[in-house]
């Protein structure tokens, strides 16, 4: 018997995660069917509970669904709770447990690809919307020094980094401080627009972490460069190892990223 799972989204044309789990299970010798599915802006629900009709075993949830995804859980994972955003759902027979992968996969991509020490480390955090959410509260399970959040919208990172007590402002506070680990987690690489950072805010060694990812540098890696950074990631690695995590929630082993990281780059 097949399992069947899926990624939703809108758009979704362009996901890759249909590839990233084929490897997967080709590798773990596992018999899956991963497909893509366009659910309509108000039709999330309906399409969740058409897939569970059908027997499909769990799917991840995309933009701009996690939030909704978050709500219609019936069993949340501490760092889903935390997260307030879910992209991996498990249709048990009990009900929908939702999870959220996304810290683990920074972090781990962080960690274990890039050979970044996250403990000890000072870090920047840009962006208080739903990537930032995700992230923050994996990142300070690996005791870094200090997570601080900076957004153009000054009120909506105070109340986020209150409810995890760290620190908040906007770019404008950031004057003379430097980070070893400086993530960008707004969606302005989307639009080719980088944060507005000081001079100076990249320290001795630091890693500068956009999530976002394409065949070409971010625009916020090419001024990381340019400002200093000694390391430089898009979020390819992150995305690979999100859908290791869900993999791994879904069937119970892990699978191998690192090849699968090196097929996605080259094509
Ligand atoms: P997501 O769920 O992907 O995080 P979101 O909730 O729309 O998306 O949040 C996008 C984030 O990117 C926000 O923190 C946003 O800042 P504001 O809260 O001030 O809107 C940030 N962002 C988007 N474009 C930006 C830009 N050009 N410069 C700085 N921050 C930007």
């Amino acid at each position: 018997m097949t399992d069947h799972y899926a990624v939703i989204g809108n758009p979704i044309a362009h996901s890759k995660s249909p590839l990233i789990h084929a490897e997967f299970a080709k590798q773990r010798g596992q018999d899956m069917q991963y497909a893509r599915i366009l659910a309509p802006l108000d039709g999330f629900i309906e399409t969740v509970a058409r897939l569970r009709k059908e027997g499909y075993k769990g799917c991840n949830v995309t933009v701009p669904f996690k939030l909704e995804a978050w709500k219609l859980s019936t069993f949340l994972t501490v760092r889903a709770k935390d997260a307030e955003s879910v992209n991996t759902l498990s249709f048990r027979d009990d009900g929908i447990y939702g999870d959220n992968t996304d810290g683990a996969g920074l972090v781990r991509d962080i960690g274990s690809n890039l050979g970044f020490s996250i403990r000890g480390s000072r870090i920047l955090l840009m962006g208080a919307g739903g990537a930032a959410r995700g992230v923050i509260r994996p990142l300070l399970d690996e005791e870094p020094a200090g997570i601080f959040i900076a957004n153009r919208t000054v009120e909506k990172a105070k109340p986020l980094a209150e409810r995890f007590g760290i620190g908040a402002g906007g770019y404008d506070e950031l004057e003379g401080q430097a980070f070893d680990l400086v993530i960008n987690a707004t969606s302005g690489s989307l639009k080719e627009e980088v944060p507005p950072l000081p001079e100076g805010i990249f320290a001795q060694g630091s890693l500068a972490y956009d999530m976002m990812y394409g065949k070409e540098p971010t625009v916020f890696l090419k001024f990381a460069e340019a400002a200093g950074a000694k390391y430089l990631s898009d979020g390819l690695g992150m995305l690979v190892e999100q859908a290791a995590e869900s993999f791994s929630i879904w069937r119970g082993m892990r699978p191998e990223t690192g090849s699968v990281i090196a097929k996605l780059r080259s094509c």
